[in-house]
């Protein structure tokens, strides 16, 4: 516990750099739910941030430390950040088929996915493309961010494929890991790719470090909270994508300059038939 005192100051300056105070572990109640907030007016200055947790458990330590890392940030004077969490188990989101249906058409029309009316995939990708910045909390399974997750992100290639509709949104990882040395890091690191293939920007913990994310050190359900250290990086990246999210949207609305990213059907496929 002391090394994780002895952080709270170096990064005292920090956070006041960004006007956030350092919170103050542990949270009370910290596993209640919130209802839904997202403003979808898109002429506030709110920032959204959506956080997915990943694990199937029902009190899931990935869960448990997205929370927490969220609304220690609003307590530390966040005012303006709105947060909005699902639990991919809590819904049904089924395989992509790769029927190769969605995306967008010759003439540049977008088509949906096939399987949107039949499961909360639409709904989920609703809340992403509200979203300024993404949370996504996950298990580490075997060195790998969980199979919700996977499942999940391989149904975003229709965003991908629709101009890359995430585009610029800052996102930050938090894995949970039963074991130091785990594969908590390379889970994260696993975890950014699907969205970098979506033109999102990974971001880590920021100042201090400068680390690939958070990880939480905990085995049965809730336990996180005494990994104050990993609690403490949830914190930092919370923080991170949320004052990331906070420069991007007011940068494109003071320049009305969105740096569109243009999907090509053709770009780096075989020059044959395939
Ligand atoms: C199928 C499975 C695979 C796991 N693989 C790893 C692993 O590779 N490394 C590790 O440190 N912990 C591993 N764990 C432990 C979990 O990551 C750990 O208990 C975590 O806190 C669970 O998070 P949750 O409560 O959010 O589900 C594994 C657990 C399960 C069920």
């Amino acid at each position: 516990m002391k090394t994780a005192a002895l952080r709270f100051v170096s990064h005292n300056a920090t956070f006041e750099a960004i006007g956030l105070a350092l919170p103050d572990w542990p949270l009370s109640a910290i596993v209640e739910q919130r209802q839904p907030k997202l403003h979808l007016d898109g002429t506030s200055m709110v920032i959204n941030i959506f956080g997915i947790a990943t694990s199937p458990r029902k009190v899931s330590n990935s869960r448990i430390i997205l929370e927490a890392s969220l609304r220690a940030v609003i307590d530390a004077g966040a005012a303006d950040l709105s947060y909005d969490i699902v639990s991919l188990s809590e819904h049904k989101v089924q395989s992509c088929l790769a029927c190769k249906v969605c995306g967008k058409d010759k003439t540049g029309k977008y088509i949906p996915c096939v399987q949107y009316d039949s499961d909360d995939v639409r709904m989920l990708h609703e809340k992403l493309l509200q979203a300024d910045g993404i949370l996504v909390s996950t298990p580490v399974y075997f060195g790998l961010p969980s199979d919700l997750f996977i499942q999940f992100m391989n149904r975003t290639r229709i965003l991908r494929h629709q101009d890359f509709r995430l585009a610029n949104k800052p996102v930050g990882i938090m894995a949970t890991a039963g074991r130091r040395n785990g594969g908590g890091e390379i889970a994260i690191t696993a975890a950014w790719h699907p969205f970098l293939r979506n033109g999102c920007i990974p971001v880590g913990n920021g100042g201090g470090t400068s680390q690939y994310g958070a990880v939480g050190w905990a085995t049965q359900s809730g336990t996180i909270t005494q990994d104050v250290w990993g609690m403490q990086q949830g914190f930092e990246v919370s923080a991170r994508v949320y004052s990331l999210a906070k420069i991007i949207k007011a940068g494109m609305a003071e320049t009305g300059y969105a740096f569109p990213m243009e999907f090509s059907e053709t770009d780096g496929k075989p020059p044959f038939e395939c």
